[in-house]
């Protein structure tokens, strides 16, 4: 089936403080959202990019899309997003036609996925699963706590789930059409990823290994590190 990929770049970007929406900011000279689409365009397997804009900005993107050109087997799309991830993705989803039978679901926000990670979940979902995430072990313990009311106050530790047990995933997300459409038609609370829509269906989610250099620019921090690895990569 050929695959198509929903990448999310409508938000604002709060956490990593004033300027352009996040997914235009500039890694090394050129908008994090151009490094996230030619990441996932480098997959000779995806035939089809939507990307989810700012509510203001398509024609904006649009226009960056051209002056990037992306491989010639790939189409792009560029649509509106929504107030929320949750709503960017189903309205990018809602321009993937149907004989796209996999489709990948990745954050522009994680510009530097290697193709490799792409391509594994690609092949994960072609071999049966309905769901597919890129997951890495946690370095830091994690605890859960009783959120405080008033920020910076103690919060109260509940439990600690067992470090080994526990994954951070990652994007792209990969899954049979016809199940992400459905969760996203029955799911109607809150999510943070896909996955988990799928997991409220009751089917099968699996991992495969993710990659560090998968991870979401979130803070300021995130820039440096970011820029820190298209440069070692010479890009
Ligand atoms: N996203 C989106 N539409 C929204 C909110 C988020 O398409 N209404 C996208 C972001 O552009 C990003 C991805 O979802 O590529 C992951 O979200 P996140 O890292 O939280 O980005 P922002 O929401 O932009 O950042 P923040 O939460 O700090 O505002
Ligand atoms: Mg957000």
């Amino acid at each position: 089936a050929p695959v198509a990929a929903v990448i999310p770049a409508a938000g604002r970007g709060v956490r990593l403080g004033p300027g352009a929406p996040k997914a235009l900011r500039a890694l090394n000279g050129t908008p994090m959202l151009i490094h996230a689409v030619h990441s996932l365009a480098a997959s000779r397997h995806v035939s089809l990019v939507v990307v989810v804009a700012p509510a203001d900005g398509p024609t904006e993107v649009k226009s960056l899309l051209d002056a990037h050109a992306l491989p010639e087997r790939t189409d792009f799309v560029v649509v509106p997003g929504g107030e929320s991830r949750q709503e960017s993705v189903a309205l990018g989803l809602a321009a993937v036609p149907p004989e796209y039978g996999v489709v990948l679901v990745h954050d522009a926000a994680r510009p530097l996925v290697p193709v490799d990670t792409v391509d594994a979940v690609i092949e994960a979902v072609r071999d049966g699963a309905p769901a597919v995430v890129p997951a890495l072990p946690l370095a830091d313990t994690v605890k859960e706590v009783e959120p405080a009311t008033e920020p910076g106050a103690p919060e109260p530790v509940v439990a600690t789930p067992e470090r080994a047990r526990l994954r951070a995933v990652q994007t792209p997300q990969g899954f049979d059409r016809a199940t992400l459409v459905r969760a996203h038609e029955t799911v109607t609370e809150d999510v943070t990823d896909d996955a988990s829509m799928v997991e409220q269906l009751g089917l099968p989610v699996v991992t495969v290994p993710g990659h560090e250099e998968a991870f979401k620019v979130t803070r300021p921090l995130d820039l440096v590190l970011a820029e820190a690895v298209l440069a070692r990569r010479r890009l």
